[in-house]
């Protein structure tokens, strides 16, 4: 079997990128980045911003939590260890600009783009391609756009298409055993050392709609985008079902 690189020996250096939810830091192994999760929440590429209390260590420990379950059902991705509360040890990628998005129920962008009510089940999962670029607002593509810009090779874009379906396939059963729908959620995937694709980013109610089993309640960001209010409740009650009690606690 393969060593997992160690986390005991390893430093925190420089910052090396800022996002509106994170902030990357170099480590002084030049595989291993680290991801600090912050409580910031932005929507509508930033226009609106705000604090979601509690968010960062959700989002971590969370994420920590599926990263694992989803390397155990054979899905390589960047989680190493997890750090403190709101440290995650991750392996250093090349993130492909692309915005993976799987979706089980109408919700959305997909509902204003086709008129479908939200809620709207889809028989067959759906798989959404976007260019991940804040000054064009992340616009949807196709896969030809994908090779215009090179973006990724077609062996890449099948892997990763592929790879989000056995996501959905693991994360959708798992969830639903916690009454939680997955309505819809994003991925990022990157390139590690020799070029082989990983999972990257997060995981959490930041990337996923989540809706109660029974009363359809929405779990997820859509809370803040919306001004439903409830927010950082939403947050904790999906902390509570996927990685157990007193979430910051
Ligand atoms: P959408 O319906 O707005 O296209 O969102 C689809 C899913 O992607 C939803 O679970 C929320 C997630 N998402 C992100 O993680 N980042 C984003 O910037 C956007 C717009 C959506
Ligand atoms: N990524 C979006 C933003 O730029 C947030 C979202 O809607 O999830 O603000």
């Amino acid at each position: 079997m393969k060593r997992q690189p160690a986390s005991d020996d390893v430093e925190q250096r420089g910052k090396l990128y800022e996002g509106k939810a994170k902030i990357v830091y170099a480590t002084s192994d030049p595989k291993l980045i680290i991801q600090y999760f912050k409580d910031d929440a932005t929507a509508f590429n930033a226009l609106k911003k705000g604090t979601i209390v509690g968010k960062g260590v959700v989002n971590n420990r969370m994420s920590a939590t599926l990263f694992q379950r989803l390397a155990k059902a054979g899905v390589p991705t960047h989680y190493v260890a997890t750090l403190s509360e709101r440290e995650m040890l991750c392996r250093r990628l090349d993130i492909i600009k692309i915005e993976t998005i799987v979706r089980n129920v109408v919700a959305g962008s997909l509902a204003k783009r086709t008129g479908l009510e939200e809620g709207t089940p889809i028989r067959q999962p759906i798989v959404e391609l976007y260019y991940k670029s804040d000054s064009l607002g992340d616009p949807m593509i196709n896969d030809d756009h994908v090779r215009m810009m090179a973006l990724a090779t077609p062996a890449e874009l099948a892997w990763m298409k592929r790879t989000a379906l056995k996501i959905n396939a693991v994360l959708r059963p798992h969830m639903l055993k916690h009454d939680l729908i997955l309505v819809d959620f994003k991925l990022e995937f990157g390139r590690g050392a020799g070029r082989k694709l990983y999972l990257g980013d997060e995981i959490s109610p930041d990337t996923c709609r989540l809706w109660d089993r029974a009363t359809r309640e929405k779990l997820d960001k859509d809370r803040f985008r919306r001004d439903l209010g409830g927010v950082e409740d939403a947050y904790q009650e999906v902390y509570r079902r996927l990685v157990g009690d007193a979430a910051g606690a």
